[in-house]
């Protein structure tokens, strides 16, 4: 599932063992490492995929299996972290109670949270980032591991549970983007400071649209540009095992790389979000109604199945909005 939203030069890096695969399947990577591997087998036609006889569906399987397999052979472990998060259900809006027993969310898995406009979709993620004991409009107990968590996570700041990125993203401060990355990079106790700012810069840079530099004013940020900032700054600097994300998808930058940056195995990623391709790339989904959960929801075959053809449809308008961004006349 991970696989699905890292690019073939992240899963290299991270496990470099991967490349016999490519070579053992015959797959010629050159080129393609800007692609998920799904997106790189999709870029075959037909009539290759029936001369080289190629199972998208098995070989997307069998690299995860292989993966973990040489993962388990070279006794590679992943850093431990928490396991999982669990939400006890209160009420909604009218003050009926939650439609659901215990939610569970184990490392690794994404979560998507749907749900009309004002339903209660932030407020959810609210309550996880303040691992809520009864003590939120919605009367929702947070678990951490199946305990009450311990108070060091709400107030610590170097070492926090819950990295969220908002809906609203207000820079109080009138500080340059470097002023603003030094200062957390230095809250947060990395050694190579200079370094980091430049890879941070560099990854927000690729998310947004309009290049932006070190010396730009955190004030004068666009809408994207800040939330593109906001990314790159958590992806690499905050070590969170819980990631809260808010609408990626209404600030105008790429999604997919956004979620790639910020997605790793060790993590438990929620979403909220109005976007089908968003709530499908979940393994999960909550339906949210009137301020409570109604109902949790696995993403099923068949919805995979469509998520494919929403991607291509996303991959479709997507191009058309950089070319129109670009000042080019579409053609049909
Ligand atoms: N169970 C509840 N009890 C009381 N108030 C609630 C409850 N759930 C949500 N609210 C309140 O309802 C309002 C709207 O909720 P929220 O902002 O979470 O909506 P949303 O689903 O994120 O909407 P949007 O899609 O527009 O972002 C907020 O003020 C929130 O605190
Ligand atoms: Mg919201």
């Amino acid at each position: 599932m991970i696989m699905h939203n890292k690019v073939i030069a992240e899963i290299i890096e991270k496990y470099p063992f991967v490349e016999a695969y490519f070579e053992e399947n015959k797959l010629d990577i050159k080129g393609h490492e800007n692609k998920t591997f799904a997106d790189f087998l999709n870029s075959f036609s037909q009539e290759e995929i029936e001369d080289f006889a190629i199972d998208k569906e098995s070989l997307v399987l069998n690299l995860e299996e292989y993966i973990n397999l040489m993962k388990s052979f070279l006794g590679i472990q992943e850093e431990s972290g928490i396991q999982s998060l669990t939400i006890l259900p209160g009420h909604d809006k009218s003050e009926n109670p939650e439609g659901f027993n215990e939610l569970t969310i184990r490392k690794s898995e994404i979560i998507s949270i749907v749900g009309p406009t004002g339903s209660g979709k932030s407020r959810l993620l609210a309550d996880i980032e303040w691992t809520a004991q009864n003590d939120t409009p919605t009367g929702r107990t947070i678990l951490i591991d199946g305990e009450i968590p311990d108070k060091k996570w709400r107030f610590s700041s170097n070492n926090r549970l819950v990295a969220q990125l908002s809906q609203n993203m207000n820079f109080v401060m009138d500080l340059t983007v470097r002023e603003f990355l030094e200062l957390h990079a230095a809250s947060r106790l990395v050694e190579d400071v200079e370094g980091t700012i430049e890879k941070i810069i560099e990854a927000a840079n690729n998310l947004a649209g309009e290049k932006f530099a070190l010396e730009t004013p955190v004030t004068s940020l666009s809408g994207g540009q800040s939330r593109a900032l906001m990314i790159a700054d958590t992806a690499i600097l905050s070590s969170s095992p819980i990631v809260l994300i808010d609408e990626i998808e209404n600030a105008g930058i790429d999604r997919r790389k956004a979620l790639s940056l910020l997605v790793d195995e060790d993590k438990i990623v929620l979403i909220a979000t109005h976007d089908p391709t968003l709530a499908l790339i979940a393994d999960r989904r909550i339906i949210i109604n009137n301020g409570g959960i109604h109902s949790i929801l696995e993403t099923s075959e068949e919805e995979k199945e469509l998520l494919v053809k929403l991607e291509e449809i996303d991959h479709f308008v997507q191009g058309m909005r950089e070319d129109l961004r670009y000042g080019k006349q579409l053609t049909k």
